[in-house]
């Protein structure tokens, strides 16, 4: 769990959501000449964006509605500074001031960014972050900053992402400056940042006034594994710090931005295979760039897979195709934020505040006039939940800036990416909280009690069916059923939601996919309402009989518990197919159990059994202790106890693997019912009424109905859980196409579930 005073925020920055006035004072940035240049995707400009600097009152108060009570916040050198030195713009200074003291009105914490990316246009015509000279332009701001905001603000940040403005910003040209220099140069820009970052951290200290927090705000694609095999992680750590991104993307690196800052040397790996490139790197410069510092920020985002390849060595794997995306196109990488935070920790040992996570949606107004943004809900969620992870495994994060809070100016992208969890109408100025911000509310309320990863979805469950050969098995179940297995023929059951030794059945899709259900029921006891039991307690199988089974009986509770160490088994037999004019053996003609066992002695079978007569469709219930067999030709749903106890009474003298099967009668007669004679009026024939559930028994262990579904309907479950099994047809069940021969559990929690198609349905639910 996170900590009892971890930080909740969100983050912006000055240029993406300030906007301009033209009596404010401010002077031009990079960024204005960049956009003056027609740069943009949609040839939007920032002089508005969301106008926060006429609507951060709102702003603040929204925040405080929203139970935010941290804020990251970027300020622009160039209000503050107009022409990146010399004279202070007074105006810029108070508008700031009124922002932070409105914040703290609201119960805000500030988080200043020094540095996010908008170099007044006066410094770049002088060269910009390639003149050594900004190494004290920056450290003269940072004066300037701590001087007039220290009093009001103890955490600070220098520089956000240095990776991204000098590898877009100068040697890619994507963003502003819009420059593409060359190698030698974009490393003396890298050295420089660097070193100004150090210079700057010795004025903040030196001029604040008081103890202050200051960190700092890298980035970089995290390199995770692709599995927790030993071997991946290890190339996974090696390539997040390593050196092996091509050289045009050189500057997407974390050691090199980092180590210098947090361990007080380059990387060697670096420092070889960029030789050539280097300026001159002094240890006076080291000393510089190495300040203490209070905790690391880092902005993470997503991650790429890497695996250990046979030798050993690191290799980039793949994403599957079809692999989930934001709409920046952004894979979606929950895991990033886990691994990212372990190997950070392990290397540089600081606290660590994610400044930085988010994702763009394709928002958009709804008809009811809201935002729902489920997609950011659910990213948001998987990634905080792996933070926890994290977290749970003593890495010591110590808050997270949600990136961000109002739709904004998304640099050379404009105004087509919104990455908010506050829709902006860039028409109106109008604000509407998407639902994401009232999730984060109640995720920050309960500091991630509300998380997926401490209280997991309740989703359908569907298993793994598995094929068992038998005797007298046939092949209508792959033949006819299309259930997929390495049989070809004898298979007599299809095991489809089991959880004992002989099957385990393995959830297929969603959340869960991979538990097997005794881990479930094990692990997740609130997907079962907490049932008692070692066991899930039921068992459902599909039969397929070419031959006729053993005549047999099962023991009840007592007598398994007592003789088998096991449950007893009870079970029914819901009929999908049979011969016509078909009959079942079950009870038996015998009038006390001296009887029985003579008729049995002297084989007299014709005198024991008992015939009845069933139809395709019928329902018959097989109490414990009653003689029954089922014959060549019946294809039967069998629902039953957890349980594999079967005494066989009689075999047609079968042979299996050249000896007879084995029979049971001493056990098999101790348990037996007699007199048991069963009638046509014990079998259920139930009537189908279209969309109405019809109860076909109860017992002490399972109540089960059959539904015949020809229209929408919506199922309600206030079981402990449910299980479905698709008899006939096809049809949709929330969303997802079943048809016959599919079975699922619909779990305790699950309150809910849209059933429409045309199609029968057999639902069982436990008895407690
Ligand atoms: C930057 C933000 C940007 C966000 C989304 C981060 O790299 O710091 O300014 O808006 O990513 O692209």
């Amino acid at each position: 769990m996170f900590r009892d005073d971890f930080v909740w925020g969100v983050a912006s920055s000055s240029y993406q959501i300030e906007g301009s006035d033209p009596e404010d004072g401010m002077g031009k940035n990079v960024w204005d000449t960049f956009m003056e240049k027609g740069k943009m995707k949609d040839k939007g400009d920032a002089k508005v964006s969301c106008d926060h600097i006429h609507h951060y009152k709102e702003d603040y108060r929204l925040m405080n509605n929203l139970g935010i009570k941290a804020y990251r916040f970027s300020l622009s050198w160039a209000r503050i500074i107009p022409n990146g030195v010399g004279e202070v713009n007074q105006k810029g200074i108070q508008l700031y001031r009124d922002m932070i003291l409105e914040m703290k009105k609201n119960g805000i914490t500030p988080y200043i960014t020094l540095y996010h990316w908008e170099l007044p246009q006066a410094l770049e015509d002088c060269g910009g972050w390639l003149n050594e000279e900004i190494i004290e332009w920056f450290a003269e701001y940072a004066r300037v900053v701590v001087e007039n905001f220290g009093d009001l603000c103890d955490y600070f940040i220098t520089i956000n992402e240095p990776q991204c403005f000098v590898g877009i910003g100068y040697m890619q040209g994507a963003h502003a400056p819009g420059k593409t220099l060359p190698m030698k140069d974009i490393f003396q820009i890298a050295h420089n940042v660097l070193r100004a970052h150090g210079r700057a951290v010795i004025n903040m200290r030196k001029y604040a006034g008081k103890k202050i927090y200051v960190g700092y705000a890298p980035t970089c694609g995290v390199a995770y594994p692709i599995s927790d095999r030993p071997e991946d992680v290890e190339a996974a750590r090696k390539v997040y710090f390593g050196f092996y991104q091509p050289d045009e993307n050189w500057t997407w690196n974390v050691s090199w931005f980092s180590d210098p800052v947090f361990l007080g040397h380059y990387p060697e790996e670096g420092m070889k295979k960029y030789a050539e490139y280097l300026p001159k790197i002094t240890q006076e410069d080291m000393d510089l760039i190495y300040q203490p510092l209070d905790f690391m920020g880092q902005n993470i985002y997503n991650g790429y897979y890497i695996q250990a390849g046979k030798d050993g060595n690191p290799e980039y794997a793949n994403r599957p195709i079809g692999f989930p995306i934001t709409a920046s196109k952004w894979p979606i990488t929950p895991e990033c934020l886990y691994y990212g935070c372990k190997f950070i920790y392990e290397r540089y040992h600081l606290p660590i505040f994610i400044t930085e996570n988010g994702l763009s949606c394709a928002d958009n107004v709804a008809l009811d006039g809201q935002v729902h943004d489920t997609n950011r809900i659910e990213f948001l969620d998987l990634y905080i939940s792996q933070l926890q992870r994290a977290v749970d495994e003593g890495v010591d994060v110590r808050g997270y800036f949600l990136w961000t809070f109002c739709d904004n100016f998304e640099w050379e992208k404009g105004y087509t990416e919104r990455f908010g969890i506050v829709w902006v109408d860039f028409q109106t100025q109008e604000r509407i909280a998407k639902d994401s911000a009232y999730w984060y509310q109640k995720m920050m309320e309960t500091n991630g009690a509300n998380l997926s990863i401490n209280h997991h979805p309740r989703t359908l469950l569907f298993f793994e069916p598995k094929l068992i050969k038998r005797v007298w098995g046939g092949n209508r179940l792959k033949k006819e059923w299309g259930f997929e297995g390495e049989l070809e023929d004898h298979i007599g059951e299809c095991w489809v939601v089991s959880s004992n030794e002989q099957v385990d059945c393995v959830v297929n899709r969603g959340f869960y996919k991979g538990k097997k259900l005794s881990e479930l029921w094990n692990e997740e006891p609130d997907l079962f309402d907490h049932m008692e039991g070692d066991e899930f307690p039921l068992l459902v199988k599909l039969i397929d009989a070419k031959e006729d089974l053993s005549l047999q009986v099962h023991p009840d509770d007592a007598y398994a518990g007592l003789n088998e160490n096991g449950s007893g088994k009870r079970e029914c037999w819901y009929v999908l197919d049979c011969p016509e004019d078909a009959t079942l053996a079950i009870g038996n003609k015998a009038q006390s159990l001296e009887e029985f066992s003579r008729l049995v002695s002297e084989g007299a079978w014709d005198q024991l059994i008992n015939e009845v007569p069933i139809k395709k469709g019928d329902f018959i219930q097989i109490e414990p202790g009653t003689l029954h067999a089922i014959k060549a030709g019946f294809m039967l749903l069998e629902i039953q106890q957890n349980s594999d106890i079967t005494y066989r009474i009689y075999d047609y003298d079968r042979v299996c693997e050249d000896t007879p099967r084995e029979l049971n009668i001493e056990k098999g007669l101790q348990v037996m019912k007699v007199p048991n004679l069963i009638t046509e009026e014990d079998i259920f024939h139930p009537v189908n009424t279209k969309n109405v559930i019809q109860r076909l028994i109860m017992t002490d262990h399972y109540q089960i109905w059959s539904l015949e579904v020809a229209a929408p309907l919506v199922l309600q479950n206030e079981w402990p859980f449910l299980i479905v099994s698709v008899v006939e047809g096809d049809g949709l069940v929330d969303g997802t196409q079943v048809s016959r021969g599919n079975h699922f559990i619909i779990p305790n929690g699950y309150k809910t579930c849209k059933i429409q198609g045309s199609m029968k349905l057999v639902i069982t639910a436990p008895v407690i």
